[in-house]
């Protein structure tokens, strides 16, 4: 195998951009061509506001072989704006692959959030077990349902939707999810460059907002589709909706139920706490798509899990100095982390006050985990004690204060609208 000392990771520039096209279309849309993927990844740019692009190069040869992204994402968790350096668009040349190239890119960006006390970084496996092994934890649990429009209820405020106008509207709508994402774990404040690609139009896409005496108080964006080959159903999967009142939650189902004559089915993704299951008519999918069997008596199918974001904590300390938690009696607890890239850390802490302090001794119970069960622990996603029971977590002490970290640590999984 190559020596990855042979290999330097180094900041991207325009003139790399043949390059990078390249090795994008080959990793991504190998169909493509390069002008193509050019025109709508890059236009002429490499970096952007918020993006920056590294490229793996080959010392002797001086040939890029792999290339990452690194995205300067600002999200809210537990009313914080923590930030986040989101990592996408990782990909090796073919013939370089199996080779630790992108391993050795997931380092380089974990370094570079660790110097800069990033709190915590963020991506979208193409498989789970890849990046597992580099330390990150699966957060996000998404769901969605497939149900036929006759299920959803019709309700009267569906009377306050609109079809959006972007050109009077759009400060309105992003002040709206500003709102609603402060209030939700893992929604990421959208700077401008993030809105300037959401706004740009998409055939079949549509937004429609709920107004009340002229305010805006929800929106709803839809793609309108056809599933379920050969039947071909006619479908819309709602992309993101928002919802600052309950009013405009209903206005939007109501709406969606509307379209019964047209539509035959709504694909709905959310989050776990959403109600969306228990206000339909019947909890099951919709009968029209195909026949596909739960496998347990006479229960119907009806949401799907999906196995989504991953986070991975990258500065620990600066990470749980920021993280809130409730007021609860002071508890202290060290946490012997095993961590496959930086090896093992030992950091005590201190719960108090509504906050997480660093001690400088390293009180009993120490806690034996790795860093991706610390990252599920500190979302709220995984709670310690079952951790124990699983024996994915060690713990030399008294157990009992297990219990206090669970309830301290208590908190909504983080979701995101966003691909990246
Ligand atoms: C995915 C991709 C980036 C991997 O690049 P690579 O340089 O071949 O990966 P590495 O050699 O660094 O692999 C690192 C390690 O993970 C292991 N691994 C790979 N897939 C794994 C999985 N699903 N579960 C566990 N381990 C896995 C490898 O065996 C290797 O382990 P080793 O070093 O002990 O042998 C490359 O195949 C690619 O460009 N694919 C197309 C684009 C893509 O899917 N990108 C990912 C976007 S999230």
């Amino acid at each position: 195998m190559p020596d990855p000392a042979s290999l330097t990771v180094r900041p991207a520039k325009d003139s790399d951009l043949s390059q990078i096209v390249n090795l994008d279309r080959l990793a991504f849309a190998p169909l493509q061509s390069n002008e193509a993927i050019q025109q709508q990844w890059y236009s002429n740019t490499v970096n952007l506001p918020g993006r920056k692009l590294f490229l793996a190069v080959e010392d002797e040869t001086a040939q890029g072989i792999g290339v990452y992204t690194q995205l300067d994402f600002t999200a809210f968790f537990e009313g914080q704006e923590v930030p986040i350096m989101g990592i996408g668009g990782v990909a090796v040349a073919p013939h370089r692959r199996g080779q630790r190239v992108a391993r050795l890119m997931l380092e380089h960006a974990l370094k570079a959030a660790r110097e800069q006390q990033i709190p915590l970084m963020a991506l979208y496996p193409f498989q789970h077990g890849f990046y597992r092994r580099l330390g990150w934890a699966w957060v996000e649990p998404v769901h969605q349902y497939r149900v036929s429009t006759q299920q959803l209820p019709l309700y009267q405020e569906r009377s306050r939707i609109f079809p959006s106008n972007l050109d009077q509207q759009t400060p309105a709508l992003k002040e709206i999810y500003s709102q609603a994402a402060s209030q939700h774990n893992g929604w990421l404040k959208r700077q401008d460059w993030q809105w300037q690609s959401w706004l740009k139009p998409v055939a079949g896409r549509e937004i429609y907002t709920y107004q009340e005496s002229g305010q805006l108080l929800g929106y709803v964006v839809l793609q309108f589709a056809m599933l379920d080959p050969p039947k071909n159903v006619q479908a819309v999967i709602i992309r993101e909706w928002v919802a600052l009142t309950p009013s405009a939650y209903r206005g939007i189902l109501g709406f969606l139920a509307s379209l019964r004559d047209q539509i035959s089915t709504i694909v709905w993704t959310t989050f776990p706490a959403d109600p969306f299951p228990h206000l339909l008519t019947e909890q099951r999918r919709d009968p029209t798509l195909s026949h596909s069997p739960f496998e347990f008596g006479l229960v119907r199918r009806f949401g799907e899990t999906g196995g989504g974001l991953m986070w991975r904590l990258a500065d620990v300390t600066t990470a749980l100095q920021r993280r809130p938690i409730g007021f609860h009696p002071a508890f202290a607890i060290t946490f012997q982390i095993r961590d496959p890239i930086f090896g093992q850390q030992i950091l005590g802490f201190e719960f108090r006050d509504g906050q997480i302090h660093l001690v400088e001794d390293h009180p009993y119970p120490i806690l034996k985990l790795s860093i991706e069960h610390l990252t599920q622990l500190f979302c709220g996603v995984r709670r310690s004690r079952d951790l124990l029971w699983t024996g994915e977590l060690e713990v030399e002490g008294d157990d009992s204060l297990l219990a206090q970290l669970d309830h301290a640590w208590q908190a909504e999984p983080p979701f995101c609208w966003d691909f990246f």
